[in-house]
């Protein structure tokens, strides 16, 4: 089960729709795990015994690579690790830490039009080629949102990553809260408009989350005290959300064109439960 340990809440950028700038009501209060924090919440979610997949978030992890090169080699024997960042630093102590550890990294770009206006301070070119640089290194995920400013590019998004710059995986999350019934219409339109006009054996070759694999899970706090947070992902349980059935739509859409039978909506022996 994968677990998700926030190291810190400090970001060197300041994305339009980020929750982590929202956390604290617009109040940035800074946190950054110490050493001692980071074993005792380890602690904790290793007692559980279920943790086999660890995710270290912020804010901006490469902002504290002593952080990261600390998690992977006490805890690297028995987990492995994804970590997501924005991409805009990159330097010699990181590299040798992807290099040694081999974590999977998602970096965060958006549909190029539009991503210097909503990831406010990136330099696009730059990330782009740190991304670029990462993969002749380990996986690389491009972790895209969606929203209403860019939700007509999401084909377009897909070719620039995929089919221009050869990244393989790509996964589209969504700023929910700036969805509404008719952005849904949108969202479906424009899947739909990704999935038809791709040839299927493209769509085989390339990993496009959410909707080339159905998974459900329900994210849950572990550990929470208002900056600070450490959550799991249980895939025993799902909410039915305007999002979910809007994302299983789209992977309905996907079984077809690649002629595979999609699983239900909700799998066998998964609890459905409210917010
Ligand atoms: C909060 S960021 C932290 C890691 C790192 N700073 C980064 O941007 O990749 C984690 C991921 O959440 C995405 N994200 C931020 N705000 C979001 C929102 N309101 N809805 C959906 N995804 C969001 C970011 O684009 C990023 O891919
Ligand atoms: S880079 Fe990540 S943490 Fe920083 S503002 Fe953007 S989404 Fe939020």
């Amino acid at each position: 089960m994968r677990y998700s340990l926030h190291l810190t809440n400090n970001c060197n950028l300041r994305c339009v729709y980020c929750y982590e700038n929202k956390a604290a009501g617009g109040q940035h209060k800074s946190f950054v795990m110490d050493e001692i924090e980071i074993d005792q919440r380890m602690t904790d979610i290793l007692s559980r015994g279920d943790c086999d997949e660890l995710e270290l978030i912020g804010g901006e992890i490469f902002l504290y690579p002593d952080k990261v090169r600390y998690v992977f080699s006490k805890y690297g024997d028995c987990l492995g690790f994804i970590l997501t960042t924005n991409g805009t630093i990159r330097n010699e102590a990181i590299n040798k830490i992807l290099g040694k550890y081999k974590p999977t990294i998602g970096v965060s770009l958006d549909d190029p039009r539009t991503v210097e206006r909503q990831r406010v301070g990136i330099d696009f070119e730059q990330v782009l080629a740190n991304a670029k640089y990462w993969r002749s290194i380990t996986r690389v995920v491009i972790c895209a949102v969606i929203t209403p400013q860019n939700i007509r590019r999401i084909k377009e998004t897909f070719d620039f990553y995929v089919l221009e710059h050869g990244f393989k995986t790509i996964h589209f999350g969504c700023a929910e809260e700036w969805m509404n019934a008719y952005y849904w219409q949108v969202y479906l339109r424009e899947v739909e408009r990704l999935i038809m006009s791709t040839p299927p054996d493209i769509l085989r070759q390339a990993t496009v989350s959410p909707w080339k694999y159905y998974s459900v899970n329900r994210k849950e706090y572990v550990y929470e005290n208002g900056v600070e947070k450490v959550e799991r992902l249980d895939p025993t349980k799902m909410e039915l959300s305007a999002y979910r059935e809007s994302r299983y739509a789209g992977y309905c859409l996907y079984c077809q064109r690649i002629g595979v039978t999609p699983v239900p909506l909700i799998p066998d022996g998964v609890e459905v439960v409210s917010k």
